[in-house]
């Protein structure tokens, strides 16, 4: 085995390949499902609300996704634009959604009788989306997931449980791409998880697989959640659909609080700009369905992203820092020498519009369609001539304006105060 210093060493070396497709995936969709769903009080119903194990355990009874579900979630994500998916394979409940030999609170033995993981991974396969495996380190209803804290015995036990899950996830159904562990509680160190040694076999079988940094080892990329707030290393923000819940919560009332295609572009868009990827989430219902304040969104956002997407796939430069290239309802993202400017708000006044902190000059601008747009470079900003009047997206009202150079365009920093600085020699030079 090797040391956690030679670990990390060795992941290193390899995570620019292991993560080429994931960096140029850009958008992922989560889905959280499990027992939980029923009750439709957020996955962490159980705990919250102190329901006892043997009470909450005849959710198992009960629990019946529709065939066919997986599929579903599948399509969705796919006509979304999205890249990847992530599944709970199994949540804080402690409810297995595959055939486990180590854990027989699970989806084979008791509700639907088969094997959602399964199904899972077909139905990606079947969209050409990446798989990703989510796995819960707490666990709410293993006799030793709370006792391992301070018993050395339930602790050897619960740490080969884990380890026995995880095995069989990265060893039943082919290649895997993303383990997405989660809530590594109660042990505060990798130590008390035997992170290393598992993720280090884990590793093993899947020598491609992407890990997430939850298991108190950093790994591959850090996973902010409900904020996009970007890092030095690779970043994936997840986030709920509603701001209240991963698992499923009443349709008619999550509906105000749901994210609207808007939102989601503007999400992935910064995602984009900050060099991150978005993970969103949805809830199936009780019986597997995707809810109706997910599909429609995601539809559009999808329907966007056929004509829009070279703006989020493939190899984009992370730009965000002190420049402030773009003006106040429209920011870039980059690929190569091209900047795409997506505008929330279009805003033409007397037929031109400007971008803000550009110092080169411009070699074509052009609307997502090839419509030229006349232009100018005039001080630190792009004067844009003779743009339509109207919206021109009839998708989502957010257009881009790609904008190309003949070199990496140089920018200047933000400024509270552009009339005072003009005269002066460089921007780096402030007292
Ligand atoms: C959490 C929560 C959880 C959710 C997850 C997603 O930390 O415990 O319910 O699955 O984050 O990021």
């Amino acid at each position: 085995m090797l040391s956690m210093p030679e670990y990390l060493e060795q992941i290193d070396a390899t995570r620019d390949e292991r993560m080429k497709w994931w960096r140029e995936a850009r958008f992922g969709i989560f889905v959280h499902f499990g027992l939980y769903a029923q009750i439709g009080r957020n996955e962490w119903v159980q705990t919250c609300e102190n329901i006892p194990v043997s009470e909450y355990e005849h959710l198992a009874q009960t629990f019946s996704p529709k065939e066919g579900c997986c599929r579903e979630w599948a399509a969705m994500a796919k006509k979304a634009g999205a890249k990847y998916m992530v599944l709970t394979t199994r949540h804080h409940e402690g409810f297995s959604l595959w055939d486990s030999k180590a854990n027989p609170f699970n989806s084979v033995n008791y509700g639907p009788h088969r094997d959602i993981v399964k199904e899972f991974v077909e139905a990606c396969r079947e969209n050409d989306l990446k798989i990703g495996f989510y796995s819960s380190l707490m666990d709410w209803h293993h006799p030793d997931g709370g006792k391992c804290a301070y018993d050395a015995e339930a602790r050897a036990r619960f740490t080969k449980y884990i380890r026995d899950l995880n095995e069989e996830l990265l060893t039943q159904y082919g290649k895997i791409d993303i383990l997405w562990y989660d809530v590594p509680e109660p042990f505060q160190h990798a130590e008390g998880w035997d992170s290393l040694a598992r993720n280090q076999y884990l590793r093993s079988l899947q020598p491609h697989i992407i890990i997430n940094d939850r298991s108190r080892i950093p790994e591959d990329f850090g996973t902010p959640e409900e904020h996009l707030t970007p890092s030095e290393r690779d970043w994936e923000a997840c986030m709920t659909f509603n701001g209240i819940s991963w698992g499923y919560i009443d349709s008619e009332q999550a509906a105000p609080y749901s994210y609207t295609p808007q939102r989601i572009l503007g999400m992935l868009q910064t995602c984009c700009e900050r060099g991150g990827n978005l993970l969103l989430n949805f809830g199936p219902m009780p019986d597997g369905s995707v809810p109706k304040e997910v599909i429609e969104p995601l539809t559009k956002v999808g329907e966007w992203l056929k004509v829009n997407g070279e703006a989020v796939y493939g190899k984009l430069t992370k730009t965000y820092g002190n420049t402030n290239q773009g003006n106040a309802v429209s920011r870039p993202t980059t690929k190569g020498n091209t900047v795409y400017m997506w505008n929330k708000i279009w805003t033409p006044y007397k037929g031109t519009m400007s971008l803000g902190g550009f110092q080169t000059c411009p070699k074509a601008v052009t609307l997502i369609d090839g419509t030229p747009i006349d232009f100018e470079l005039r001080g630190s900003r792009i004067i844009l001539k003779n743009v339509p009047e109207e919206n021109p997206d009839p998708i989502l009202h957010v257009p881009l304006i790609k904008i190309e150079f003949d070199e990496t365009p140089k920018y200047r920093f933000a400024s509270y105060f552009p009339q005072l600085h003009q005269g002066r020699p460089s921007d780096t030079e402030i007292l």
